[in-house]
């Protein structure tokens, strides 16, 4: 391949290489599937660093235009197919489920969502993580930032976390519509561990909590665990239906609305400004305070609104985010933002817990952010899963019987799908798992382990899988419904 390169020019060589390639694919002259040369090669070629083709070919795979995979090289890639569903089909009932909670389930499910793992020919939907997030770069500046910190890695540290990291975390939010300052933020062990802390503020065994149904199980596991019992008011393709939650605020008093307002775990649905401020408003009303759970925060490939927490005059929203969803869920960091009278006492429960969080996570988190790194990696993840979203739809309208409704998710990694009443979703999802596809069942997402019948699917797979997993449930699903 010949790159005519320009030495004087004021655009930098990685961007001309860029350039240049994508005016190939562009003209036809590099078709998809076509596979590039390889870096090497290349760099020889046209007499430039691999470093400088690396970037350029970085760049290209976070525009979508190319791939990489593993030990063969870089390849053009197919540009998603053109979607006819434009519109959410979701339409679920719109009943409150008024529960005392069963727990119980959720050591489980964990259990089994991590045992599918070692079965390496399933195509695993139900997965919660992204199929995509793989940061090649983290390695490198792990160990930069292990031996720049050294001296603080080796003491006990703040229970807020380490202050370069909470500067960081506070520059990202900022950017991203909430102003807070580090002193605004706790570190915590993963969003999990501030989610617990959190409820275990904020409710007492006995009371009401509102959540959103379907619900992210992990926050159903910890209020059943805790004695809370919970009102589970239905999402519609907007959100929270509000008229309910007004209704359920008036006769309940609950003590608590959670509420993932961005790439909801499990619909991917995202809330309006609209949506956001009539939320607040009523929560002030009637003194509820929010948790408001954002652990999908920068996986969205179109613009969000700012979160909730940014319209919170009074102090009643605490704000949650992690890096699991990203980065790493194995690093375990995540991180709380709470303001007012709040943070003082959940900060010590925080220092009761566990003192803080691993200082060389945050430390590799810290440097992560403050490299630019994280910037470019959330820019090929955000590419990378519309691609993939696409696909997905793409499938889902070519094999899934017209009865079936699904959400159309601007961000995250999960399409919800709605089966009609009365379909057997033990045995559609038993048959699935004989035909090696696993799915993640609706029950374990609502309040009283039933809601209507469901499934979550994780559409961040490798296309193969997406299109032959959706073939297979299709035919599966037609069959029983
Ligand atoms: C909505 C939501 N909140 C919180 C978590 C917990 O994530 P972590 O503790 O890894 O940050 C998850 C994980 O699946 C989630 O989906």
């Amino acid at each position: 391949m010949r790159i005519p390169l320009d030495r004087r020019s004021h655009k930098a060589v990685y961007l001309q290489i860029r350039d240049r390639i994508s005016r190939l694919i562009e003209s036809g002259a590099l078709k998809p599937g076509d596979k590039l040369p390889s870096i090497r090669s290349l760099a020889e070629g046209t007499n430039v660093n691999k470093l400088t083709v690396l970037e350029a070919y970085s760049v290209l795979e976070a525009e979508g235009l190319v791939h990489a995979r593993q030990g063969s090289g870089y390849f053009v890639s197919t540009p998603p197919l053109p979607l006819n569903q434009t519109q959410s089909t979701f339409a679920p009932p719109q009943e409150a489920i008024v529960t005392e909670q069963q727990g119980g389930w959720f050591y489980n499910l964990y259990m089994a969502s991590l045992s599918a793992k070692e079965y390496p020919d399933i195509i695993d939907f139900s997965n919660g993580f992204s199929q995509v997030c793989e940061a090649k770069d983290l390695p490198r500046v792990a160990r930069r930032a292990v031996k720049q910190v050294g001296d603080v890695l080796f003491n006990y540290d703040l229970p807020q976390g380490l202050l370069a990291l909470r500067q960081q975390i506070a520059r990202l939010l900022i950017q991203r519509g909430l102003e807070v300052t580090p002193d605004n933020l706790i570190v915590t062990n993963g969003s999990k561990q501030a989610l617990s802390l959190a409820i275990h503020y904020y409710v007492k065994p006995g009371d009401w909590a509102i959540v959103e149904c379907p619900c992210y199980h992990g926050v159903l596991a910890i209020l059943s665990e805790l004695g809370v019992r919970a009102i589970g008011i239905p999402m519609t393709p907007e959100g929270m239906n509000l008229e309910l939650l007004e209704q359920y605020l008036h006769t309940h008093r609950p003590k608590l609305i959670y509420t993932v307002s961005t790439l909801h775990n499990p619909t991917g649905i995202t809330t309006s400004q609209a949506h956001r401020q009539q939320l607040v408003r009523l929560a002030e009303r009637y003194g509820c305070p929010i948790l408001e759970d954002n652990a999908y925060e920068g996986l969205n490939f179109d613009p969000v609104p700012a979160p909730i927490k940014a319209l919170d005059k009074n102090h009643i929203v605490t704000y949650l985010g992690t890096f699991s969803k990203t980065l790493m869920p194995g690093i375990r960091v995540g991180y709380m933002v709470s303001t007012g009278q709040h943070y003082q006492p959940l900060l010590e429960r925080k220092l009761l817990h566990d003192l803080h969080v691993s200082t060389v996570s945050q430390a590799i988190v810290s440097e992560y952010l403050a490299s630019g790194n994280y910037r470019r990696h959330l820019a090929h993840l955000q590419t990378k899963h519309l691609e993939r979203r696409n696909m997905m739809l793409s499938a889902l309208e070519r094999y899934f019987p017209s009865q079936v409704a699904w959400t159309l998710p601007n961000g995250g990694t999960f399409i919800w799908v709605q089966l009609p009443p009365g379909a057997p979703m033990p045995e559609i999802c038993q048959e699935a798992l004989a035909q090696k596809i696993l799915v993640a069942e609706g029950k374990p997402f609502f309040p009283d382990f039933q809601g209507y019948p469901a499934m979550r699917l994780n559409f961040s797979l490798t296309p193969e899988a997406i299109e032959t997993g959706v073939s297979t449930l299709g035919n599966i699903l037609k069959r029983y419904i």
